[in-house]
């Protein structure tokens, strides 16, 4: 069985990855250091997958612990990196903290296993086309000047890697623009755990519905879209995990060289307000929630263009709206009778 680093493997993404690799017959190996995850996530993984996964507590910017790593670990034949910070608020007011992480960590991996035959999916993010011109936009849509340190993160290290790819190093590589991911895994053993109060708009829709939260704001409905409220390709984070599977399918084709990056989104768009209305619908529950003012920083409205993954690395979506308001509904009750810490 190929060996596969999952770095983040115990947070949102990262464990449903872990999932979707042993459906795929790989061995994940997880690294995490438990700053935006739970230790509890990996019995949870166990409960799904039937065995443990094998796990490492480790922090990636501490380079010695990254070349100890990679002696512990030297038949690995791909790499999945989520391990990075992100929340974009934070990252305005402590850059430092962002940059020495997301960068850090990934040279640290880089280097530690420099020189080997491996495949490497890095995970990027639509943040990188801020507002685009066309929609939906296309991998080849010019890279807009980032609008967060964290944004910036994700568009230098599409550069480090491209040019690390073009010095003729042994790395293939694929980055993953996401979309915005949201949904659990159908068991609802695993799913999004925010810390504090949720930033992203999923998690708040279903914290407020099981009364965590008062009420919902909606930021804005003055922009130029259907009903007022900003738009966004929902995709689901199985549909997501998935094409992480792909990616390093796509790698082991000997015909595949050197570096791509694809769009990872449903190539639909939905507004807030029609994604308040799906939760209802698909739940039962009424949603309380308020128009308030325009988020700083947002952009109106983006999807993406899935044309070129569907055609190279032969993934697409599967999973529409109701699933997505459904699982991540399913994962708010799990855990609100099961609390994990
Ligand atoms: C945000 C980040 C993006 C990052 C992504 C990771 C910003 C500006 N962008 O994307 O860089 O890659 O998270 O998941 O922070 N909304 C509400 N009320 C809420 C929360 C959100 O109306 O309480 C709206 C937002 O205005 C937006 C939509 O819901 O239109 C989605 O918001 P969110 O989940 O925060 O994702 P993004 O802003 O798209």
């Amino acid at each position: 069985m190929a060996k596969i680093l999952v770095t983040g493997g115990l947070g949102f993404i990262g464990s449903h990855t872990v999932v979707e690799l042993v459906n795929a017959g790989y061995e994940p190996i997880i690294i995490d250091n438990l700053s935006n995850s739970d230790i509890k996530i990996l019995d949870q993984l166990t409960k799904i997958i039937g065995y443990k996964p094998k796990f490492h507590k480790l922090d990636l910017s501490d380079e010695p612990a990254v070349k100890k790593l990679a002696e512990m670990e030297p038949d690995v034949s791909g790499i999945i990196h989520f391990a990075a910070y992100k929340a974009v608020g934070e990252s305005v007011h402590k850059p430092l903290k962002y940059y020495r992480n997301n960068f850090f960590s990934m040279l640290n991996l880089l280097d530690a296993y420099y020189g080997k035959a491996l495949n490497f999916v890095f995970s990027s993010s639509c943040t990188v086309y801020g507002q685009p011109d066309e929609l939906p936009v296309t991998e080849s849509a010019q890279v807009k000047e980032a609008q967060s340190p964290y944004g910036n993160t994700k568009q230098i290290a599409e550069e480090v890697l491209e040019d690390m790819v073009a010095s003729g190093t042994n790395y293939k590589v694929i980055s993953l623009r996401y979309f915005n991911p949201v949904g659990a895994h159908e068991t609802a053993l695993i799913g999004e755990l925010p810390i504090g109060v949720p930033q992203n708009l999923v998690p708040f829709i279903t914290q407020t519905a099981i009364g965590k939260r008062e009420k919902l704001t909606v930021f804005g409905d003055d922009y130029d879209t259907a009903d007022g409220s900003c738009v966004r390709d929902y995709i689901h984070v199985v549909d997501l995990a998935k094409a992480h599977v792909a990616a390093l399918r796509l790698m082991e084709k000997p015909d595949f060289t050197g570096y791509d990056v694809f769009n990872i989104g449903t190539g639909q768009g939905t507004t807030v307000l029609q994604i308040i209305h799906a939760f209802e619908n698909a739940t039962g529950e009424k949603l309380n929630y308020i128009i308030g003012p325009r988020r700083e920083g947002d952009v109106e409205k983006v999807w993406g263009d899935v044309t070129k993954s569907a055609h190279k690395l032969g993934w697409r979506a599967q999973l529409g709206i109701d699933e997505m308001m459904q699982s991540a509904w399913e994962w708010e009750k799990y855990i609100a009778e099961n609390p994990l810490s």
